[in-house]
C-alpha cells in the first residue's frame, strides 16, 4: 500500500479566508486525508501559512506591527478557524520557518550550480509617489489577452495567465493608484525555465492523462505559451533571504526570494517542522526524497494556482537535480461563487470561515460546501441553497432518522438495543442496496470526485429512510412485537454504520453518533463489504443513549438574518 503525502494550496497569511478558499483546497484534501486514513493507509497531510510578500508587509503596516509578529498572529488566528472546521491536518508550518529558509536556499543553490539561475539587470517599476520598487502584484491594470481591467502584474486572475507588469495596459499602483511610475535598474536572479521547458513538457506529458482535465488543460496552455525565465528574487524585508555565500552582492543589498518561489518549497519546509518536533519517530526525508512510487501526493488548490504546481514548481524541482517528490495527482477547482459574483472583502460580500462558524457548527459547512463542489464547473453559494440543503439532507434525512429511530425504541424497548426475528427479505435487499450504495462511495472518494462522493452518502442515508418508511415500525409494533424490535435493530445498525462512513464529511456529528451505543472494542475504522450487507455489528442488548437534536432546523427567519447580515443577490 502506498504511502499517502497530501497537500492543500498554502493559504495567503493575510486575512481569514472565505469559504470559496475552504472548499477550493483545505476542506476537500482533509475529507479525502480522513477518509484514506480510515481505509488504513499512512497518510501525511501537510499545509501551512503562505507568509512572504508585499501583501504581509502592507498588512503589518497598517496594523503597526512588526511582520514577523503579524505574522504569528495571523498564523495562530487562521489556525483557530481550521481547527474550528475539524481540519485534521498532520502538521499546519509557517513559510517563514527556519526549516522553510533552509530548504529554499538549498533550492537555490542547486539550480545555480546546475546553470538555471543567472543574475541580470533589470528594470523594474518605481512608483515615487510610493516611494518603493513595485511587486508585480501592485502593478495593476487592463490583461493584454482577455481585457480584464484589475489585472495584476503577475497574473490575470481572470483567464489565468500569467503576466509580466510591463504587459499590462494602462498600468497604475495597487498601493496608491498613482500612475505616475517609472522604471529604474535593479539586479535579481532569474530561474531559467525556458532551459527546462523540454523536461516540464515531458513531465507533464507522462502525468496529465491522470490529472482531471481543469489541470491538464492549464498546464498545457502554459506550456504552449513557453516557459518564460523569472525573476526569483524581489526587493522586500521580508522573506527567505537570498544567500550570501553564493550571492554576497545580491544578499548585501537585502534581496530576498519572491514568494511564490518560497511558497510550494514550504510544502517539503513544513514536513521538516513537523518531523523536527519528533525527530526520533517522524523522518521528513522519507515522505519527500528518492521515495518513488512508495509515496502517492496529491495536491489540492483552484484553479490559479494550477500553472505553479504544475508546471513552475516542477520546473524547480526538476532543475535542482536531486530525486525531490513531485506531484502525482493535482485535484483542482473552480470557483465557488456568492450569488454568482465574487466573494469581495471590501464590498463585505460573500461569507468568511470565521463568521461561518459563528453562525452554524463546521459540519453544517462541510456537507454543504464538499457536496457542491466547483468541481466540473464554477458553483454558486446562495443561502437559500444552503438552508435548503442542510434541512433537506442533514436535519431530515440524516438527523431526523438518528433521533426518530433511538427515541421511538428507546420508548418501546428500553435503552438497549431490542432483538427481535431473524432478517426477512426487506432487511436482505436493505443490506444489498447498502452494499452497492457504500462501493460507489468508496468508488467516488477513491477517484476524488467530492460532489458524487457526497451523492453517493446521502444515497446511504435516504436508504434507511425508505427502509423505516416501508416497514413503519411504529404501526408494526401494534400487530408484530419481534417485527418491530427486527426493524429498530436494523435501523440501529445503519446509525452505526452512518457514524463510520461519514466520518470524512461531518467529523463532529460522526463521533456523536458513533458514541450513541456502548459497544466494547468499537474501533473498526471502516464498514466491510459483509458487514454493509448483514448490518449486525451492534447486536442486541448494546446500551445505547438518545443523543441531542444533530442539526438543527433552519427556519425563513434565519435565511433573512443571513441575507441580511450578508448581503444577498449580487451582480456578478
Ligand atoms: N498563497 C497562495 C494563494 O493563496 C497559494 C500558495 S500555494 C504554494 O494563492 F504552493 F505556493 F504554497
Ligand atoms: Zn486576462
Amino acid at each position: 500500500m502506498a504511502r499517502h503525502l497530501i497537500t492543500s494550496a498554502l493559504p495567503y497569511i493575510n486575512g481569514i479566508k472565505h469559504l470559496g478558499n475552504m472548499v477550493g483546497s483545505m476542506l476537500p484534501a482533509d475529507v479525502y486525508s480522513r477518509y484514506l486514513r480510515q481505509r488504513g493507509h499512512d497518510v501525511l497531510y501537510i499545509c501551512a501559512t503562505d507568509e512572504h510578500g508585499t501583501p504581509a508587509e502592507l498588512a503589518a503596516k497598517e496594523q503597526g506591527l512588526p511582520v514577523d509578529e503579524f505574522c504569528a498572529q495571523a498564523h495562530d488566528a487562521q489556525k483557530a478557524v481550521y481547527d474550528g472546521f475539524a481540519l485534521a491536518f498532520d502538521y499546519f508550518g509557517r513559510s517563514s520557518s527556519p526549516q522553510n529558509v533552509e530548504i529554499t536556499q538549498h533550492f537555490a543553490r542547486k539550480l545555480n550550480e546546475n546553470g538555471f539561475v543567472e543574475e541580470r539587470a533589470i528594470r523594474q517599476v518605481y512608483s515615487p509617489t510610493d516611494g518603493r520598487f513595485l511587486p508585480d502584484r501592485y502593478v495593476e491594470g487592463t490583461c493584454p489577452h482577455c481585457g480584464y481591467d484589475k489585472a495584476r502584474g503577475d497574473q490575470c486572475e481572470n483567464c489565468t495567465r500569467v503576466l509580466d507588469p510591463t504587459d499590462l495596459i494602462n498600468p497604475r499602483s495597487a498601493i496608491s493608484g498613482s500612475t505616475d511610475l517609472e522604471v529604474r535598474e535593479t539586479k535579481h536572479l532569474f530561474l531559467l525555465q525556458s532551459k527546462l521547458q523540454h523536461e516540464v513538457e515531458e513531465w507533464v506529458a507522462r502525468h496529465e492523462a491522470d490529472w482531471p482535465q481543469l489541470a491538464s488543460s492549464i498546464a498545457r496552455k502554459w506550456l504552449n505559451e513557453g516557459l518564460h525565465d523569472r525573476a526569483i528574487t524581489r526587493d522586500l524585508d521580508w522573506g527567505v533571504p537570498v544567500p550570501a555565500d553564493t550571492w554576497p552582492d545580491l544578499a548585501a543589498e537585502g534581496k530576498v526570494f519572491y514568494v511564490w518561489f518560497d511558497a510550494p518549497i514550504e510544502y517539503i519546509g513544513a514536513t521538516k517542522e513537523w518531523s523536527d518536533l519528533d525527530p526520533e519517530n517522524r523522518d521528513w526525508k522519507s515522505w519527500w526524497y528518492d521515495v518513488d512510487d512508495t509515496v502517492r501526493y496529491t495536491e489540492f488548490m483552484a484553479k490559479d494556482n494550477v500553472p505553479f504546481h504544475t508546471v513552475m514548481f516542477p520546473a524547480t524541482e526538476l532543475g535542482v537535480r536531486e530525486p525531490w517528490k513531485k506531484v502525482d495527482y493535482v485535484k483542482a477547482f473552480n470557483w465557488l461563487t456568492y450569488y454568482g459574483g465574487k466573494f469581495s472583502t471590501s464590498q463585505k460580500r460573500g461569507v468568511f470561515t470565521d463568521q461561518a462558524l459563528e453562525i452554524l457548527p463546521a459540519d453544517y459547512w462541510r456537507y454543504f460546501l464538499i457536496a457542491n463542489a466547483p468541481e466540473s464547473d464554477d458553483a454558486s453559494f446562495t443561502w437559500e441553497h444552503f438552508t435548503a440543503t442542510v434541512n433537506k439532507d442533514l436535519a431530515d434525512t440524516l438527523g431526523n432518522f438518528v433521533n426518530r429511530v433511538l427515541s421511538f425504541s428507546k420508548k418501546r424497548f428500553g435503552e438497549e438495543v431490542p432483538a427481535g426475528g431473524e432478517p426477512g427479505p426487506a432487511e436482505v435487499a436493505l443490506g444489498e442496496e447498502i452494499a452497492r450504495l457504500l462501493a460507489e462511495y468508496e468508488e467516488q472518494m477513491e477517484a476524488l470526485q467530492f460532489r458524487k462522493a457526497a451523492a453517493a452518502l446521502r444515497a446511504l442515508w435516504s436508504a434507511g429512510n425508505s427502509y423505516l418508511e416501508e416497514k413503519a415500525p411504529w404501526l408494526e409494533i401494534k400487530t408484530n412485537k419481534d417485527g418491530a424490535a427486527l426493524t429498530l435493530r436494523t435501523a440501529m445498525n445503519l446509525i452505526h454504520l452512518y457514524a463510520v462512513v461519514s466520518e470524512p464529511f461531518i467529523p463532529a456529528t460522526a463521533a456523536t453518533m458513533r458514541s450513541v451505543f456502548t459497544l466494547p472494542d468499537d474501533t473498526a475504522p471502516w464498514v466491510t463489504e459483509p458487514e454493509a450487507k448483514s448490518l449486525t455489528s451492534v447486536p442486541p442488548g448494546t446500551p445505547f443513549t438518545v443523543p441531542p437534536v444533530l442539526f438543527a432546523k433552519l427556519t425563513d427567519e434565519d435565511l433573512e438574518t443571513y441575507k441580511e447580515r450578508f448581503g444577498g443577490e449580487t451582480t456578478a
